[in-house]
């Protein structure tokens, strides 16, 4: 087992941005301390918020967006952030050469059950002519991201990180307070017989979704000739981690539920961040017809369906659409 974080070793990556990064984890490493306190640190519950996506803001929402947003700000190198919980974009720094969006709590759902809960992050260059409160700073797409990871608090605090290579895995050491590479190459397995999707949305899908979906559920005596499981977090960290660590595909699909939301998930801090670590690891992410890292956001809380995880499985399934 190397040490690579804090030094990084072995990537290309430029001091400024590994010291960004490391702000992140530091911010990450004490919200991992508030969640393993649980009900003894009073982040348990909800607020009386809504934040603007329309969602009840739980406490530890609200806890880990101040610690990011707060470290992140005093970072001289960062012009501006973009948050799950934040309405428009924070400026930073005016002279700032990195950009960052996060989610600082994903899978909210999971907090007061002790489930998998965790933050994800992407990272690229500021465009020097736009000044740190102008959204279009954010109009990049996600091949341009210069890193981008998440950490889950689970049983273990893992971080998976991508900066442009392979996409590395990382496990925090609680006595020492570092992130140990415990994986220098993930690797997604090309076939699955794994899917992740929220069945209860099923009447509300579209037709494509339905027909693969009901391929899947026949099973062996049906056109795909094998069995295959479900697996379903509710916090798109913990199902990517499970497809990262052992492959699969996951699908928040686009349905009628809402016609004003027609789909769930956001493209720029939770797609793309986790299509690129998906790309890293050999794996295929897509927008149902086009690839999650060639969009660009029209807006910093636009929603995209996606589809990602083992590259066979997801030709397969985006063949449908
Ligand atoms: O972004 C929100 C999120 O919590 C994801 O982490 C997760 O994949 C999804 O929503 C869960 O959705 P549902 O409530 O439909 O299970």
């Amino acid at each position: 087992m190397k040490r690579l974080i804090p030094t990084l070793k072995g990537d290309k990556v430029e001091l400024e941005l590994l010291m960004l990064v490391r702000t992140i984890l530091a911010g990450c490493k004490e919200i991992a301390f508030r969640v393993s306190q649980g009900a003894l640190g009073d982040v348990l519950g909800s607020t009386l918020d809504e934040n603007i996506q329309g969602e009840q803001q739980k406490k530890l929402d609200v806890i880990a967006n101040q610690l990011l947003k707060s470290m992140l700000l005093s970072d001289e190198n960062v012009r501006s952030i973009a948050s799950e919980e934040e309405d428009s974009v924070v400026p930073g720094a005016a002279d700032g050469r990195f950009i960052v969006a996060f989610d600082p709590l994903d899978g909210s759902s999971n907090i007061d059950i002790n489930g998998q809960i965790g933050t994800i992050f992407t990272v690229f260059a500021a465009r020097p002519e736009l000044a740190a409160d102008d959204p279009e700073q954010f109009k990049q797409t996600g091949r341009k991201q210069l890193a981008a990871g998440y950490v889950l608090y689970g049983p273990s605090t893992m971080l998976m990180l991508n900066t442009g290579g392979a996409t590395r895995c990382f496990t925090l050491d609680r006595t020492h307070g570092g992130f140990l590479l415990t994986n220098e190459a993930v690797s997604i397995p090309k076939q699955t017989a794994e899917f992740s999707i929220n069945m209860a949305n099923s009447r509300f899908w579209f037709e494509p979704t339905t027909k693969y979906i009901a391929e899947l559920l026949q099973g062996e005596v049906g056109p795909r000739n094998k069995r295959f499981n479900m697996r379903w977090n509710a916090a798109m960290v913990g199902d990517i981690h499970r497809v990262l660590s052992r492959g699969g595909i996951f699908l928040y699909p686009k349905d009628n539920r809402d016609a004003d939301k027609p789909a769930k998930l956001r493209l720029l801090y939770e797609a793309m961040p986790m299509a690129m670590l998906i790309e890293g690891a050999g794996g295929s992410a897509y927008a149902e017809s086009s690839a999650i890292l060639d969009i660009e956001p029209d807006s910093l809380h636009q929603r995209v369906p996606v589809i990602m995880g083992s590259a066979d499985e997801v030709a397969h399934a985006v063949s449908f659409y």
